[in-house]
């Protein structure tokens, strides 16, 4: 069953009824100032970080019910009746609704008593501010007296404190109000130099900031007493709770339309002149008006609007495909990329998922977020590996997290995640050789942001890579410390403690507990390592030793790693196997199988493609591929979080998403196009379109995870948006499966594809050159011949076009 439908030309997806199984979302702004907006308008908006700057309150675990958005109640005033246009909160019956999520906007439009209202909701680049745009029209053949209702519930800022310090926050609120314009302005009086405002564009009847006398006492937001009673109560709040709401009478002639703009924004006054005048405790509004003035005129909201296109047609113009599948085609061309932009933006802060209060900037979500998005925007990648790479400590490890208003790490949600720094050495040559930028590695970054801590990035990646080396265990393979990449295989955690964190729970010394995973991302890593080393330094740097190190623990793998079928996933505090087929519960884990054919282990004798069959034989759903099997039935002391799942839950045998691309990669690289792609399209969110009443979440964005087959609810996603789902399936897809393929010297062109494929174009701009990309099959298998500008060349690697020249064409016959 569907709720919509994809209309691909206007990169949209068209929701078609309100209640859709959980609230739909989508995101706005690009830069400073973001809100999510669900499908019935539900959602809040925050300046940077989710947490410390939140402008409107959400209260989460309503949803489904999803009450707190961008509310405007319409009103009959001949004939006394309200309903909102966006469905919620009053869910009254509408004659027709749709929601058009597209890329930074949304527009929820619906026809109500014959009155057609239609809402835009966008952030225009570069301002602090969103803009709703609510077109009216009468439908009728008499005139329409209306009255519309905004309104928005401010947080007090910091959301934490906000949902919980009511002793004090019920005595701080204040406001003030001012040519119709609301400020809120909690604080200002002390600390802050930053306030809220919400403005219209028509003149008011009335207006309301304290919300029981906007709501009446009792009443929720589906019954507002000043929207029943068609008057506001010009309520001006102290203490409490503020909101922002205008009355706006409209009368429309028969079949007339109005347009009427509705803008809330942040922003932040000069310290010395935050009053106005200076001697007052009056907020200074001089340096907001010119903006109000600009974005309260409807030529420069349509303006903004198309110059917010404009941003997004140039970044999904990066890379166009043209696939037999429809599903690769709109996921790579607009929803997948879109959803790595949002990915990069917010890292797992903001979601309907993610509160915005518990989790900063992850120091692995971040790196690998960026292969998702770097040949969109390299400039802002750049800025976030040096950003990433500040936060790194002085020994190679990491932060686990950092938060994105202060760039600085913490240990907020633990540390000595044995994986994370590696993942910054694979970020970087990714960058490397998406740009050519060798400049980066000579790039002056402190540790731990430090001033006078400064080395050069190559010494970060350095000392990410000894990281690794400094803590091998008994087997020689490297030391899992708190966890890997999942982080809930705690093997050092030992929790019995109701409520105790298993993320910063240590309780046994990590001497001993170590991980396969940990040791194919090694040598992945330190393959990357020695081609960097090779060109920056030449043949006497660290290149060789790199290339020893990952000969080493490669072998270390085959002989310690490998349980007769697949690779282990590790050994435990007590040097027992985890992931083995000695183990009565989670005898096969899917991350060392992907992790170790990447890196490129046991391909020569065959044991990479036995693991890949024990994948598919033991862990491949009709959903996707799970985690491990068999699921853990119970809670195992030495396993931690990951057994305190019940079973086909998240890391505990669910489906969990970002490893899935891991194995697609894995079976491009043995040149399995049929499988690699099928696997694909098992959790590609459009592919799965069909069965939203199964998978419940969007329909165009990957979820974190889908429930297992030892969930009563397979198939069943959760935690959409902010994973590193959505970087690994774009890479998995475009570089593995198609094979179009930055490297340091060219754009590699081998494509893996369905046997049954034809063919494929493409348009991949790299270093400012479109290539121009047709694959043709001629016959089966997967070598390819090239032809550049008319000219044959040896191998499948395009070489770099010469200076001046903005486009190349590549016809490639693939098959013999
Ligand atoms: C989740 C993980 C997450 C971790 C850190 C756990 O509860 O299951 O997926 O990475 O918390 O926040
Ligand atoms: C989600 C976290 O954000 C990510 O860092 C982790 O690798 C996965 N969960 C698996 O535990």
């Amino acid at each position: 069953m569907q709720y919509g439908y994809f209309d691909d030309t206007h990169r949209e997806y068209v929701i078609t009824q309100p209640d859709t199984p959980l609230p739909w979302i989508n995101y706005l702004g690009n830069q400073g100032y973001f809100g999510l907006i669900s499908n019935t308008a539900g959602g809040y908006s925050f300046y940077r970080d989710a947490r410390l700057r939140r402008l409107t309150r959400y209260r989460y675990n309503n949803a489904p019910l999803d009450s707190s958005g961008r509310y405007l109640y319409l009103r009959d005033d001949d004939a006394n009746v309200f309903w909102s246009p966006t469905w919620q909160p009053t869910r009254r019956d509408l004659q027709d609704y749709s929601c058009r999520h597209g890329l930074g906007y949304t527009i929820i439009a619906s026809t109500c008593h014959n009155i057609h209202a239609a809402t835009r909701y966008f952030v225009p680049q570069n301002q602090n501010l969103e803009i709703w745009q609510l077109t009216l029209t009468n439908q009728r053949d008499t005139p329409a007296h209306l009255s519309v209702f905004s309104s928005i519930e401010f947080c007090l800022w910091d959301a934490n404190d906000d949902a919980t310090n009511f002793q004090r926050n019920y005595n701080i609120g204040q406001v003030e109000i001012e040519d119709g314009v609301i400020y809120h302005k909690t604080e200002y009086r002390e600390r802050r130099n930053h306030f809220a405002y919400f403005a219209c564009s028509e003149p008011l009847a009335g207006f309301d900031t304290q919300r029981e006398a906007f709501l009446g006492a009792y009443r929720g937001w589906d019954n507002p007493l000043v929207v029943a009673r068609g008057e506001s109560a010009n309520s001006v709040a102290l203490g409490w709770q503020p909101i922002g709401s205008h009355h706006v009478p409209v009368t429309l002639a028969p079949h007339a339309s109005r347009q009427l703009i509705f803008l809330l924004g942040y922003h932040e006054n000069p310290i010395d002149a935050k009053f106005d005048p200076p001697d007052s405790q009056t907020l200074n509004k001089r340096t907001v008006q010119p903006i109000l003035a600009i974005y309260l005129r409807r030529e420069h909201v349509d303006a903004a609007f198309e110059a917010l296109r404009a941003y997004w047609d140039r970044l999904l113009n990066t890379l166009q495909v043209e696939t037999p599948d429809p599903h690769t085609n709109r996921m790579v061309n607009i929803w997948n990329a879109y959803q790595c932009m949002v990915t990069f933006n917010l890292s797992r802060s903001a979601s309907f998922f993610e509160s915005g209060i518990g989790r900063g900037m992850g120091f692995r979500d971040s790196n690998q977020d960026l292969l998702g998005f770097l040949h969109m925007v390299p400039e802002r990648a750049r800025e976030r590996i040096l950003d990433i790479a500040a936060t790194q400590l002085e020994s190679g490890g990491a932060y686990h997290q950092y938060q994105p208003l202060t760039k600085r790490g913490n240990d907020g949600v633990g540390s000595n995640f044995n994986d994370d720094p590696l993942w910054l050495i694979l970020a970087v040559a990714t960058y490397l050789k998406e740009t050519g930028d060798w400049r980066i590695l000579a790039a002056q970054v402190p540790y731990d942001n430090r001033v006078g801590s400064e080395t050069p990035l190559y010494e970060h990646l350095q000392r990410a890579f000894r990281h690794t080396l400094d803590r091998l265990g008994p087997h020689g393979l490297p030391l899992i410390g708190r966890a890997d990449w999942n982080d809930c295989l705690n093997l050092n955690c030992f929790s019995d403690t109701p409520g105790e964190s298993f993320q910063t729970t240590t309780n046994q010394e990590g001497t001993v507990a170590e991980s396969v995973m940990i040791a194919g991302l090694f040598v992945a890593a330190a393959k990357e390592m020695a081609a960097i080393a090779e060109r920056y330094e030449g043949s006497t740097g660290a290149g060789g030793p790199c290339c020893e190190a990952a000969n080493q623990m490669e072998a270390t793998v085959l002989e310690h790693g490998w349980d007769g079928a697949w690779f282990l996933r590790a050994y435990d505090a007590f040097g027992h196997k985890v992931g083995s087929h000695e183990c009565a519960e989670g005898k096969i884990f899917v991350e060392p199988q992907g992790w170790c054919v990447m890196a490129g282990i046991g391909i020569a004798d065959g044991r990479a493609a036995r693991a890949l069959e024990s994948v598919h034989e033991h862990l491949a759903t009709p959903h996707g591929i799970v985690l491990l099997q068999p699921a853990f039935s119970r809670y195992y002391l030495h396993l931690g979080e990951i057994s305190s799942y019940p079973a086909g839950y998240k890391e505990n045998a669910g489906i969990f998403c970002h490893t899935n691309p891991w194995i697609m990669i894995a079976e491009a690289l043995l040149g399995h196009g049929d499988r690699a792609h099928d696997y694909y399209l098992r959790i590609n969110p459009s592919a799965r379109e069909a069965q939203s009443e199964v998978h419940r979440c969007e329909p165009y964005v990957y979820a974190q995870m889908i429930a297992g087959r030892d969930a009563p609810t397979h198939g069943e996603a959760k935690n959409s948006w902010l994973t590193g789902t959505a970087a690994w399936n774009y890479v998995a897809i475009t570089q593995w499966i198609l094979g179009i393929r930055p490297t340091f010297d060219g754009l590699q062109i081998a494509p893996v594809i369905p046997p049954g494929w034809r063919g494929f174009s493409a348009a991949r701009v790299f270093r400012g050159v479109t290539y121009r990309i047709h694959v043709e099959r001629k016959g089966n298998g997967n070598a390819v011949s090239l032809v550049v500008d008319g000219q044959p060349i040896q191998g499948n690697v395009v070489p770099l076009a010469s200076a001046g020249k903005s486009q190349v064409v590549v016809k490639v016959i693939q098959g013999k």
